[in-house]
């Protein structure tokens, strides 16, 4: 495919890793790792069990240290010794687990953790910022003094990533956020990443499903055993995915896409 024939990102670069490697005593999770994010793009982070996209992500978190390698964030050579230092950048992490409390409501949630930056604001206030944030998403989420215990799937994941928002970040990091969720939760997960988006952030989003991938990224990365193996743009097909994660151009998917096509080609020359 040509990269040619795809528009490139108009917004300015925030992330740029070069050369990141990390090992785990005798393990290589990432050799080698390249990665840029523009600013207004969705990067979807594509590979195999074990590939090395959480690792990334938690480099990127400040929660692991590269062995070797460097990150640019917003033009600027950046360490990342601790998730405190990766959030007052402006690196924010949506972790698959969430880390939301049940017991507390909606608005008691987006504020944890935010002694990073002690606004010392009153309940009110946090109330109507709260709504102020969600709606900017428009996130569809009835009442927000509700506790999340009786929120859906996709409910949390959108109060998990209003959260993340709360302090204005330039890349948000999201570790499979449509993973649990069904097709109308999905859908709506989706929305609110075209929103984030849309409000001119860089986005990372780690993902298996590949209809997702294609629904929401403007360029998919492909790990393969700790290593870059290709950049694609969402036109491509499963065919052409599946062997950049898994090496191998002779699995299901692609036999399949094969004889679908060799029945079309005999189906014209009719
Ligand atoms: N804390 C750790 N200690 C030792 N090895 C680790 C550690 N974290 C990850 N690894 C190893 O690094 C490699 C990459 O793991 P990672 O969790 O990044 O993969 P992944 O792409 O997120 O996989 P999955 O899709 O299953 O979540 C694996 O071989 C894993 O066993
Ligand atoms: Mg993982």
């Amino acid at each position: 495919m040509s990269v040619d024939s795809h528009p490139s990102p108009t917004g300015e670069i925030v992330l740029s890793l070069r050369g990141i490697s990390k090992n785990f005593g005798a393990v290589s999770a990432l050799t080698d790792i390249d990665l840029d994010v523009h600013a207004g793009e969705v990067v979807a982070l594509v590979g195999d069990n074990g590939a090395g996209k959480s690792t990334l992500v938690k480099i990127l978190s400040g929660v692991h240290q590269a062995s070797s390698g460097s990150i640019t964030f917003q033009g600027k050579p950046v360490t990342l010794p601790d998730p405190k230092s990766a959030l007052s950048l402006g690196i924010a992490t949506v972790f698959q687990d969430l880390a939301l409390c049940e017991n507390l409501d909606v608005v008691a949630n987006i504020f944890l953790g935010k002694e990073l930056n002690p606004m010392r604001l009153d309940e009110v206030s946090m109330e109507v910022r709260a709504w102020t944030l969600l709606s900017e998403l428009s996130a569809r989420i009835p009442n927000v003094r509700e506790a999340v215990a009786s929120l859906s799937g996709g409910q949390r994941q959108t109060v998990a990533i209003a959260r993340s928002l709360l302090l204005d970040p330039k890349l948000i990091l999201l570790d499979e956020p449509t993973a649990a969720l069904g097709v109308a939760q999905t859908a709506e997960v989706l929305d609110l990443i075209e929103r984030v988006r849309d409000r001119g952030l860089g986005v990372v989003m780690i993902s298996h499903n590949m209809e997702d991938v294609r629904a929401v990224a403007d360029r998919i990365v492909v790990l393969r055993l700790g290593r870059n193996n290709g950049i694609f743009y969402p036109d491509a097909s499963n065919a052409e995915l599946v062997s950049a994660i898994t090496g191998a151009s002779n699995n299901s998917v692609s036999r399949r896409a094969g004889r679908r096509s060799t029945q079309s080609q005999a189906g014209t020359s009719l």
